[in-house]
């Protein structure tokens, strides 16, 4: 029997024997798969994410917001770069990239990695993410590990996406794929939605389900078999991150922190990102959303916003911090709930569409756990242009805008499109001392490695 009385049981006793409701419906081979997929179902933390429903917006105390300690990446800083580059250079550290998210935003069809953001060529995000960890293991010595977090909804995608094109370069055994929990959707009073007759609504846990299934998925072992120790933990959607930063490493590592972030100072007021701050005494990052807008304003005596460490979502993460976060069996990160229309059935199994939460916890939310962390400041120019929206901030056209403008800094050209494969060179300083030349390709000039 597909549906065990235990299956059953086990449902109805957490007040979800709703799930069952269509299931005479379903053919042998798509009741068998619903009946994996329900077996698969916590459903004592769908009990928890239901008794975080219960708790009223707005009921938690106004927590005390401040700004937090940031760190001048423009200061100098040698003995933090020698660090950083031994560190590297020792194989140290592993690279991390989360691309399990849904990019609904952006309206497009596929792994959001996959989406072309090159000024001239097709250059993918993830082949511009692939090109800065080569160059990395190239310019430092080392041969770099790259782990790419996908979700049940992009993984086979991703994994596809990556084999089509070679792995970007890298060495196939040098590219894992991992995969973060999916959760089920709730409506309002706590019931599990359907997506339809034999299917569970799921959606991906969030991005701090990253640390949890780092764990789970034995990467964090095979990179500890490797001799990583720090993990480089960056977004898909920003093609202008750094993953090998000496200077981020270098004071990472001297500051014996266990989570670092990188920031940049906010464009204005209202820019849509999260800023790091202290949330009654404890590091965390505050979204947009919970700042007041006379906190938003308020400025320093210098005319610097207050709260101007805009969240880049680069970070530094130990492995062993990663461990002890899970040394309970459980993370532990608060939930954050997203209410959202969301396309289910009715009782008579017609589609329908109904208010339901979606429940994701956050990377950022384990700097609190953190024994030490260090937060620094980088230049947005050089290292932060997302792709999140189709159209206008953030989109497609201003992150083209933004690597062509660094391109020509790189080549110390003005006026033209410019795009430099990040493999051939990140700085002037690197294009300069590489002798890379220059060539017109596509209406805009090209810079490739070895060219
Ligand atoms: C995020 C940060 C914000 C920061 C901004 C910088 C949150 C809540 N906010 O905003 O503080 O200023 O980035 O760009 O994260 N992802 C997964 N699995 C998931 C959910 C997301 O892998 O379950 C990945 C996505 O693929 C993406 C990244 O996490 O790479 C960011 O997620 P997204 O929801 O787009 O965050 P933002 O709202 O843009």
């Amino acid at each position: 029997m597909t549906f065990t009385d235990e299956l059953r049981a086990r449902f109805e006793d957490a007040g979800q024997g709703h799930v069952f409701a269509h299931v005479d419906s379903l053919e042998p081979e798509a009741a068998a798969r619903f009946a994996a997929e329900l077996a698969e179902v916590d459903l004592e933390l769908v009990g928890r994410l239901a008794a975080v429903l219960e708790v009223p917006d707005g009921a938690a105390a106004d927590p005390k917001l401040e700004p937090c300690t940031v760190i001048n990446g423009a200061e100098p800083a040698e003995e933090e770069w020698i660090a950083g580059m031994l560190s590297l250079a020792a194989g140290e550290v592993g690279f991390v990239l989360v691309a399990g998210g849904q990019g609904s935003r952006l309206g497009f069809d596929g792994p959001k990695g996959a989406f072309p953001v090159g000024p001239l060529t097709d250059r993918t995000l993830f082949d511009w993410h692939a090109g800065r960890i080569l160059a990395a293991g190239r310019r430092h010595g080392f041969r770099p590990t790259w782990a790419v977090m996908t979700s049940r909804t992009n993984d086979e995608a991703t994994r596809a996406f990556f084999a089509e094109n070679d792995h970007f370069g890298m060495p196939a055994e040098d590219v894992w794929f991992f995969s973060q929990d999916m959760l089920p959707a709730l409506d309002e009073d706590g019931r599990i939605l359907l997506s339809g007759p034999g299917e569970l609504f799921l959606a991906p846990n969030g991005h701090g389900g990253t640390l949890q299934a780092l764990s789970k998925s034995g990467v964090l072992g095979r990179f500890a078999e490797r001799g990583v120790k720090t993990l480089s933990y960056f977004q898909v959607d920003n093609p202008m991150a750094r993953p090998a930063d000496p200077l981020f490493v270098g004071h990472h590592v001297m500051n014996g922190s266990e989570m670092s972030s990188k920031v940049v100072p906010k464009r204005d007021p209202m820019e849509k990102v999260g800023v790091l701050g202290l949330v009654d005494g404890v590091l965390g990052c505050i979204e947009y959303s919970d700042l007041s807008e006379e906190l938003r304003e308020t400025r320093t005596a210098d005319g610097d916003l207050v709260f101007n460490a805009g969240n880049i979502a680069v970070h530094m993460i130990d492995c062993g911090f990663v461990e002890r976060l899970n040394a309970g069996g459980d993370l532990d990160l608060p939930w954050h709930v997203a209410r959202k229309r969301i396309s289910t059935i009715d009782d008579a199994g017609a589609p329908i569409q109904v208010d339901g939460v979606k429940f994701e916890t956050f990377v950022f939310d384990a700097l609190g756990r953190a024994k030490a962390t260090v937060t620094l400041e980088v230049d947005r120019a050089e290292e932060f242009s997302p792709v999140k929206n189709a159209e206008g901030a953030d989109s497609p056209a201003t992150c083209r805008a933004d690597l062509s403008r660094l391109g020509r800094s790189i080549i110390g050209r003005s006026g033209d499109t410019v795009e430099v494969d990040p493999r051939a060179a990140e700085t002037a300083d690197e294009f300069a001392e590489r002798g890379l030349s220059v060539i017109e390709r596509a209406g805009g000039l090209l810079v490739e490695p070895g060219a």
